[in-house]
């Protein structure tokens, strides 16, 4: 029995359904109250509710379970929120899985623990030193930006700006890049994965190349039959109007960090998945017209 957490997510939630679609039996773990607890209906997912700050809670509800797929995590929020939600839910389900003699642990981490840009990297990363250091098989795959249907954060939120404004202002004139990696092909990775040795590797999970933000707009948008025009922003003096922003407001919840990190264009190495795991993620071309297409 394979047990999934963050089962409510974008990812997750794709991910239940592709286990119920090849029968594979699953429990997720869901805090009460979960707001998106509906998603997992479709897919007649065995949910178990958990409190993911308990650690007796969580041995309980992975009893019998031989291995863990963690994909629990928050994105934005406070350096405190990430952190809890990162990194302390990690060592609670990790000290839980030990307790309840798990065997396999497969770690959903980020590209962000990388270089650990900003609070949701660092907590990435301190999540990642708790499955580091637990003793159990584990493996970790570092996905980047993932897009795809029923996102909401990603390529949902481009395609509503898309839909909603003639004009569209781009920053640097969009030409910040991203390597985009279809939602589908992480779920098959993820169920690829369960085939390998759990050894401790860690893995990137992105798309085939890098995409500037100006082209994924206009690719969804052709996919949308949408046309709009691009006035580009100068970055410079928005990014110094951002330095004395956080000077003041230093825990803000706004993007402002990664304002000032939107001319850093890193590239993610991801031969040794294709080589050890057999990915080939398709291109953001293909891609935005499966988004389109939802
Ligand atoms: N989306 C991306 O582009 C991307 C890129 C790289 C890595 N990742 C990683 O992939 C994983 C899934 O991301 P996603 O896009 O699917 O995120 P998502 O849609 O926001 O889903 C996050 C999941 O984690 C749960 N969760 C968050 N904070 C929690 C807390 N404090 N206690 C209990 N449950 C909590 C949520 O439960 P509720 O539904 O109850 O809120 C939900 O099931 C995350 O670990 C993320 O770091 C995502």
């Amino acid at each position: 029995m394979i047990a999934i957490t963050g089962a409510t997510g974008f990812l997750g939630s794709h991910l239940v359904s592709a286990c119920a679609s090849r029968k594979i039996a699953v429990r997720c773990l869901i805090r009460p109250r979960s707001p998106r607890a509906d998603r997992l209906h479709a897919s007649r997912a065995v949910t178990v509710e958990t409190d993911f700050n308990d650690e007796a809670s969580l041995a309980a509800a992975l009893a019998g379970c031989d291995t863990v797929i963690h994909a629990l995590g928050l994105i934005n929020g406070t350096d405190e929120a990430l952190r809890k939600a990162n990194v302390e839910c990690t060592r609670n389900v990790v000290a839980a899985a030990r307790k309840a003699g798990v065997a396999r642990f497969l770690f959903i981490s980020s590209v962000a623990a990388i270089r650990r840009h900003g609070a949701y990297g660092e907590s990435k990363f301190g999540a990642e030193e708790e499955v580091r250091k637990s003793g159990i098989a584990h493996l970790m795959l570092r996905p980047a930006f993932i897009y795809g249907p029923r996102d909401e954060n990603n390529t949902g939120l481009l395609i509503r700006t898309l839909k909603r404004w003639p004009l569209i202002p781009l920053l640097g004139g969009g030409g910040f890049k991203l390597q985009p990696v279809y939602v589908g092909d992480v779920v098959d990775l993820i169920l690829k994965s369960l085939e390998a040795p759990f050894d401790g590797r860690i893995y990137n999970v992105a798309g085939p190349r890098q995409v500037a933000l100006k082209e994924m707009l206009e690719l969804l948008g052709q996919s949308l039959g949408l046309k709009r025009v691009f006035v580009p922003i100068p970055l410079r003096p928005v990014q110094a109007l951002v330095r004395i922003y956080l000077s003041v407001f230093k825990n803000t919840r706004l993007p402002a960090k990664q304002i000032l990190e939107l001319n850093k264009h890193e590239a993610f190495d991801i031969s040794g998945t294709e080589r050890d795991l057999g990915f080939r993620p398709m291109d953001f071309r293909e891609g935005a017209k499966l988004c389109a297409a939802s």
